[in-house]
């Protein structure tokens, strides 16, 4: 299944669509297998090679090394609701190595948004701590972040992509998600704590 979505992430792929405030039309990511060492099909499934303008001011890039660590972390570990609990920098550091993370730089390379997919790269996804730095927001990048993540090719035969959000529906909503058609099927496990680095005494 995972050589599955390497095939994909080996196509030259395209993405479209227009920015609300920009309505510049988009774009071309790229991402070329060949043949190679398992590190290096590796790297490619980790899904590097994806850079997608937003408008003429930002791109939005699967490449790791895009993340400004300390700046997200200042986000994620403060305003951001989610993590209210504490949110332990190894713990971040972990969460990121094993996501599909998607950044949103300016065109002077300032870190400015952020979202990633925790997903196997073959059957399911949820996309998550999704952020736009405050001076950012309202120009269309929770969105195009959203698009740009949802059409990935690592995600192509994902049946099923998840998110929670509290207020933000409407964002999303944008890209086809909608209220899980079934609750009730629906189970969790609630440990807060545990991203502060607090793990439960037995
Ligand atoms: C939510 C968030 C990522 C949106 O980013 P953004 O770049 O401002 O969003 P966009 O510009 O792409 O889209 C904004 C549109 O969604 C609408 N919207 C609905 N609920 C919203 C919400 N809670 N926050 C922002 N926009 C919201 C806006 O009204 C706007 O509509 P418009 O295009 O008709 O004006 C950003 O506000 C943020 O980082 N918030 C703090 C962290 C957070 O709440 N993350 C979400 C966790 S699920």
């Amino acid at each position: 299944m995972v050589r599955a979505s390497c095939v994909a992430t080996g196509m030259v792929w395209r993405l479209v669509w227009s920015t609300r405030r920009g309505g510049a039309d988009h774009v071309k990511g790229r991402a070329q297998r060949s043949p190679g060492s398992t590190r290096r099909r590796r790297r490619q499934c980790d899904a590097r090679g994806v850079r997608v303008p937003v408008g003429t001011d930002y791109v939005v890039t699967d490449d790791p090394d895009a993340i400004d660590r300390d700046r997200l972390f200042g986000w994620l570990s403060s305003d951001a609701y989610w993590w209210s609990g504490g949110l332990d920098r190894a713990v971040f550091e972990t969460a990121l190595e094993h996501s599909i993370c998607f950044s949103v730089r300016t065109i002077d390379d300032e870190f400015v948004g952020f979202g990633r997919m925790v997903t196997d790269r073959a059957s399911f996804a949820y996309w998550a701590d999704v952020y736009v730095d405050l001076a950012h927001r309202g120009r269309g990048l929770g969105q195009a972040l959203t698009g740009v993540a949802i059409d990935h090719p690592a995600l192509a035969t994902c049946r099923r992509v998840l998110l929670a959000t509290r207020d933000a529906h409407e964002v999303y909503a944008r890209h086809g998600f909608v209220p899980l058609a079934d609750p009730s099927i629906f189970m969790e496990i609630s440990r807060p704590e545990a991203a502060a680095g607090r793990t439960r005494t037995p």
